[in-house]
């Protein structure tokens, strides 16, 4: 149960989650950013890798909960550097893990859809993890850790993340704008990627409720809807009131398969299915967040 005296330390604070976790839950409890990124002032720098460094910072913090935020989370980047995925994603949840066994911590890890391998249509919270790319493998190891060190803890796995604002969105919504901001005038997406897109704010608010329910686990956690890539984009224009000057056209993966080299699941959908069966879901339709999102920046140059 989260209260006003609940300790939340919250490693990778710095990112598009970070931003929605620190505005919603300091609000109602203390709560400690940390990061390698040190771009707010509201955040102080921890590396996860660094062992010692994680331990001193819990022996002086006396966290209650531990939101484990950080990771890599550049495809490209994790398939060309194998070893830092693992050394971040892995070993540096891995770390956290033992020191939330140690100190009695509350432990709740961020994954992905990414772990699964995309041949189904939808994946649920019962469905078996078999990651096609590093970033995937590295996360899945990440659970894995999780649930054999811990007795108590939560994975919450998010769908394609949208959040963060012009400053920290490193993802799909952004890259869109910033070819809008370039003056591109016709746009080539991809309609043979499917996902669940996912609001940071909606997944701030959902998981408390999860965290306050104490039932703990594995859960899906994305908005209701889902879509492809295309789908997305042609939201993006129609909620900027620029369908009539920008041409979306619809390309498969192989366009961008220079670029986007990392093999990519033909389905990241996920079902939130645990969460619905225990009455915890409360997440809104990814349209209605994304125009709720486009509405909270000044994203048009
Ligand atoms: N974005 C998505 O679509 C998505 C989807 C599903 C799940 N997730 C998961 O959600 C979580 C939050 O991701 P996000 O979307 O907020 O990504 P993000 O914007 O990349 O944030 C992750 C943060 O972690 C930091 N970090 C990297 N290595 C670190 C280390 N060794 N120690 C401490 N911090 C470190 C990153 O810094 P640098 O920027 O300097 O690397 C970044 O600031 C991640 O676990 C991610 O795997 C994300």
């Amino acid at each position: 149960m989260i209260t006003k005296d609940t300790r939340i330390l919250v490693t990778g604070c710095g990112g598009m989650l970070g931003e929605a976790i620190y505005s919603s839950f300091s609000r109602i409890c203390v709560v400690k950013a940390t990061d390698i990124d040190v771009n707010k002032e509201w955040i102080s720098y921890l590396d996860v890798r660094d062992y010692q460094s994680v331990k001193r910072e819990i022996i002086e913090f006396k966290p209650t909960v531990i939101f484990h935020l950080a990771a890599l989370t550049d495809l490209e980047y994790c398939e060309q550097n194998s070893n830092e995925a693992y050394r971040t994603n892995a070993i540096g949840t891995e770390n956290i893990a033992l020191l939330c066994k140690e100190y009695n911590i509350l432990a709740i890890h961020i994954s992905t859809a990414g772990i699964f391998d995309g041949k189904q249509d939808v994946y649920n919270d019962y469905d078996c993890p078999n990651p096609i790319n590093y970033y995937g493998k590295s996360k899945y190891a990440g659970e894995v850790f999780f649930k054999s060190h811990l007795e108590k803890y939560f994975i919450f796995r998010p769908g394609w993340m949208m959040g963060g604002g012009p400053e920290k969105d490193k993802k799909f919504v952004k890259k869109i704008i910033d070819q809008i901001n370039s003056g591109k005038k016709e746009l080539f997406v991809v309609l043979d990627k499917l996902g669940t897109p996912t609001y940071t704010y909606d997944f701030a608010k959902n998981m408390l409720e999860v965290i306050n329910s104490s039932f703990f686990g594995i859960y899906n956690m994305v908005c209701k809807g889902e879509g492809s890539r295309y789908d997305v984009a042609r939201e993006i224009l129609k909620i900027l009131n620029l369908e009539k000057r920008i041409k979306l056209t619809k390309v498969d993966s192989d366009f961008f398969k220079k670029e986007y080299f990392a093999p990519r699941p033909y389905s990241e959908k996920l079902s939130p299915l645990k969460l619905k069966l225990r009455g915890l879901y409360k997440m809104r339709n990814w349209k209605v967040c994304l125009e709720e999102y486009l509405s909270k920046y000044h994203w048009l140059k």
